[in-house]
């Protein structure tokens, strides 16, 4: 059901460039060629009532509510299904159309249990609404006859219910779940009365291909898809707008509000991201916020083997910060460091490395970017210039070939998977590289043309093959080359990938994928019109991932496909803040808007504004941190937001790390599997108890708005700079919003960003400065952020992470649609309903050879450790070739993942690591010790509370 809070226009808007004039109601309108005659008087003020329309989906006209007359057309034409046309006189009101409404709304009131007064959506029912709109009184027909009142609910879905007896077969759901969410699960079954909604064949929710996005019930203009949480507790009062916390497609909702308490999460539909569309997580898995789990008191503790003491902010404050001065004192400056994390807001972050630099006086701040995307920022910086995405997600609406690679948007970025669905199922090319045969190489009228189904490891062979068939195919842009690219290095480049050994008949043996495919493919992309590279975790998290970004970069600089709308390289940000996380500063080398802190301008110009000296070397990235920490010379880490006992690779090297530390805080909204070795729990606030921003994966900087004060009473910003002050240094923000306008004075490319700026557009893409003060939808588009585009030769050198005999499978890993990382949300709301465990996915023929079946327990045994997951056999992997997802710490998927990593940022190789599978009866060792390792802390906090 759609809020009241939202106007609905009832069809969609109309994108023509003429224009068309007409007259309603005596008013005359000028609205774009193809606006529906129901838009057009919406827009004029003028509701004609309706059932069967919204404006998220194409019209139907099948209720028959929304006749007009129009002058010299015979019979009541539908308004929703009329477009407006010059010189056209239409009536919205007369006797007549007002008997025909009251006729059409007796007969579905007919069939329609009365219980208003008791139903969830009293007071925001359409239905309901439109009775009263046409002024019905009473209702002929008794409810004597066949009728559907009786009819069973389905309550499958943990979210919504789907009540028949209030069905009026609008089809809204139908195609909403089509056109907008593109997943086809719904159907209407039967004919004439008989006719209802069905979802898969006859199934129930939950057993049909739905996702549960929550289109169908935002759609619905009954209580038929109605929320549970509106069930339970009502309707809102007010609604505020925020942005989802999870994935970096950045979706804008409305937190519909009771007092304090969120009721539901609804899709903005002037969210630029997402236009009102949403998936599972978003739309439904908020409940994390205020989960009993919750520590929302500052903890102390000396030693991990302690029970942990309840004390206030103050203390625990005090506590932190005279640990980190005695460690500074006895080990030196660089012997502490912070941790950032993306999932914290733009503000967070820039506290955070602020506090580092300038308090700590080091430059030993890192963000979990580095595990993720810290290629990217290489990759994309060194070819073009600017470490970001080059388009906005409305972009794919023009492509027409894109390539996805190492990247599974309907599990990752569902949303922008939509809209990519949308574009695909108009007639886009779409060329899928990637191990594992992900949702879009075949689903419901979607079918890649070609799938690079490639051994994992190879991404930048494959990406040379292509390169090699452009070049040699006469297949370059030679123009586009000789104006925006540095000539020098594209002649490099096309001398490197033209040489035999690039081709994709010598790469055949190294990528496992057929010669003939690779070249059909590079054509289609050189040659297909505008062509768009979308990518992922599975390009980045490799040995040579920052070179496979570059080599994303070569090849969309080759073909000409970087600079207007429909192309690019876009990378798809795991992370609700990735992009911002990095462009704030939180690398050990660079300084906010990603400036090197070797440069002595930059370090002056925030030298002079922090009052401090910035250290002009490069501080201690993640890993080395860990490494440090074993050798003696790091002491203590102030991690906020970030989960590295689970996220991190090598969790045993993690964890011994960890041991070492004198001093560890935590500042996070659960005890984490890190905050296990902390010393000092600082609470951490939910992205409800937040203001803020948050910067998507195209560069959308978006407000993150307070729903709810902070269960621990403090912000996340206001914690940090009471350790800033306790530590002796003045940081005195009153407001988030003195933070960004303190971020926009220091950084060239968020020089014009500022709240009030963002409350006017509703969100800025940066670049935003005097040349852009509305932000930049499309990068690089006269001219390359560095001058000319470069080009850079990419050696494919194969990863160190053999196969061997004891070791002959490769396992990658990946991310599912309920879940979300390390899982700490998703895992206390419902989406659990879908996905409970981490999984080891096997193809049929290993698993034959191993014995094991669907559902064992198996062994998997790396270099670097062993874990135990069950089996799910299937013929999405190819032999060879095993996959899991690393949402449940008691998986251990890091257990097993070697601390192998990307040449250029030390971007841990999750993607590749040597395995063999065996079928065994019990956990592993590691799991055997981290359950009682786990039982015994949260026992700890227990004790603690308890206390309390
Ligand atoms: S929740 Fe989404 S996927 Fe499921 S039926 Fe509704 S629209 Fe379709
Ligand atoms: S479930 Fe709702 S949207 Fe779907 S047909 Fe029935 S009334 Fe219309
Ligand atoms: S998880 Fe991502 S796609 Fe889903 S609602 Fe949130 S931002 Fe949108
Ligand atoms: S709203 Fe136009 S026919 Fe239903």
């Amino acid at each position: 059901m759609q809020s009241k809070l939202e106007h609905d226009f009832g069809t969609p808007e109309s994108h023509a460039k003429e224009s068309v004039t007409l007259t309603i109601d005596g008013m005359t309108i000028t609205v774009p060629a193809g606006t529906s005659i129901m838009r057009a008087a919406s827009g004029a003020g003028v509701q004609v009532p309706k059932l069967c329309a919204t404006d998220s989906v194409d019209p139907f006209g099948s209720c028959r509510l929304c006749l007009v007359e129009i002058d010299g057309r015979r019979g009541y034409p539908a308004s929703c299904t009329t477009p407006c046309e010059n010189g056209l006189n239409v009536r919205t009101q007369s006797p007549k159309l007002a008997d025909l409404r009251k006729g059409v709304m007796e007969l579905y009131i007919s069939d329609h249990p009365l219980d208003c007064l008791t139903c969830a959506t009293n007071g925001n029912c359409e239905l309901q609404d439109m009775a009263g709109t046409v002024g019905l009184r009473g209702v002929r027909y008794g409810y004597e006859g066949h009728n559907h009142t009786k009819s069973q609910k389905d309550e499958s879905n943990p979210y919504f219910t789907y009540d028949p007896s209030k069905c009026i077969v609008c089809s809204r759901c139908v195609r909403a779940c089509e056109e907008v969410q593109g997943t086809f699960a719904l159907t209407i079954e039967g004919r004439g009365f008989d006719s209802r909604v069905s979802a898969g064949m006859g199934e129930s929710f939950m057993d049909s291909e739905c996702v549960s996005c929550g289109a169908c019930v935002q759609a619905c203009p009954t209580a038929t898809l109605s929320e549970k949480s509106i069930i339970q507790m009502g309707q809102p009062d007010h609604s505020v707008t925020t942005t989802c916390a999870y994935c970096g497609v950045g979706c804008s909702f409305r937190a519909e509000m009771q007092g304090n308490r969120v009721v539901r999460m609804v899709p903005w539909k002037d969210g630029k991201a997402n236009h009102g569309h949403s998936c599972v997580k978003g739309r439904f898995a908020w409940g994390y916020a205020t989960h009993p789990d919750r520590v929302t008191k500052p903890m102390v503790r000396d030693k991990i083997s302690d029970p942990w003491k309840e004390v206030s902010f103050d203390e625990a404050i005090q506590f932190a910060a005279d640990k980190f001065k005695s460690i500074q004192t006895k080990y030196g400056r660089d012997s502490i460091g912070g941790i950032t994390s993306s999932r914290c807001t733009n503000e967070e972050v820039y506290v955070m490395q602020k506090l580092v630099r300038a308090v700590f006086e080091n430059n030993n701040v890192d963000t979990c970017a580095r595990v993720c995307h810290s290629p990217t920022g290489f990759g994309l910086k060194a070819t073009m210039g600017e470490s970001a995405g080059t388009q906005d997600f409305d972009s794919v609406l023009d492509s027409d070939v894109m390539i996805v690679i190492g990247a599974n948007p309907t599990d990752g970025h569902p949303v922008f998977a939509s809209q990519m669905k949308k574009r695909l199922r108009q007639g886009a090319k779409l060329i899928v590289i990637d191990p594992r045969s992900i949702d879009l190489v075949r689903s419901v009228h979607i079918a890649a043309d070609h799938h690079l189904k490639l051994r994992p490891g190879t991404n930048v062979a494959i990406l040379n093959a292509l390169g090699h068939v452009i070049a040699t195919e006469g297949l370059i842009k030679e123009d586009y080359i000789a104006t925006r690219c540095d000539v020098e290095s594209f002649n490099k480049w096309r001398n490197f990938v033209s040489r035999e050994n690039n081709s994709p008949e010598a790469l055949e043996p190294v990528t496992g994928v057929p010669a003939n495919e690779v070249r059909k493919a590079a054509r289609l992309f050189a040659t297909g019109g505008n062509g768009a590279i979308y990518y992922g975790l599975g390009v980045t998290e490799h040995a040579q991932g920052s070179t496979a970004v570059i080599g994303i970069a070569n090849l969309a600089l080759a073909t000409g496909n970087i600079g207007r709308r429909g192309v690019g390289v876009n990378p798809l940000r795991g992370q609700n803040n990735v992009q911002g996380s990095c462009d704030m500063g939180s690398f050990p080398h660079e300084l906010p808007g990603y400036r090197h802190v070797s440069d002595k301008a930059t370090r002056d110009l925030f030298g002079a504004a922090w009052n401090v000296t910035i250290q002009p070397e490069p501080g201690l990235r993640i890993p080395n941190m860990f490494e440090a920490s074993m050798d003696g010379s790091f002491r203590g880490l102030y991690v906020m937001g970030e989960d590295i006992v689970q996220s991190d690779p090598n969790t045993q090297h993690v964890i011994a790390a960890m041991e070492q530390l004198e001093c560890l805080v935590v500042q996070d909204i659960f005890l984490n599997e890190t905050a296990m070795y902390a010393h000092v729990f600082l609470p951490g606030s939910s992205f409800l108890e937040k203001d803020g921003t948050f910067t998507n994966a195209e560069r959308r900087i978006s407000r993150v708005r307070k729903v709810m004060p902070p269960l621990s009473g403090l912000g996340d910003w206001e914690v940090i700079q009471k350790v800033a002050q306790t530590m002796g240094y003045p940081m005195n923000y009153t407001h988030p919003s003195e933070i960004m306008d303190e971020i926009a004075s220091l950084t060239p490319t968020f020089k014009g960003v500022s709240y009030e700026r963002i409350d006017e557009l509703g969100s800025i893409q940066w670049p935003c400065n005097d040349e852009h003060p509305e932000g930049t939808p499309t990068m690089h588009i006269h001219e390359f952020t560095r001058g000319k585009g470069k080009f850079i030769p990419t050696e494919y050198v194969p990863t160190d992470e053999k196969i061997t005999k004891r070791f002959p499978l490769i396992m990658t890993t990946g991310r599912i649609l309920s879940q979300y990382n390390v899982g700490a949300q998703t895992r206390r709301t419902a989406n659990v309903a879908w996905h409970s465990e981490d999984r080891v996915e096997i193809h049929p023929v290993d698993a034959e050879d191993r014995g094991i079946a669907d559902g064992d327990w198996v062994g998997i045994t790396s270099r670097a450790g062993e874990t135990v997951l069950r089996a799910t056999v299937s013929e999405r992997m190819q032999p060879g070739v095993v996959y899991t997802t690393f949402h449940f710490p008691e998986s251990g998927a890091n257990v097993i993942t070697t601390d192998n990593s990307d040449w250029a940022t030390n971007c841990p190789e999750y993607k590749v690591t040597a395995v063999e599978l065996t079928k065994v009866t019990q956990p592993s060792e590691w799991q055997a010790n981290y359950k009682r390792f786990a039982e015994q802390q949260i026992n700890f906090l227990h004790q603690a509370e308890a206390k309390a």
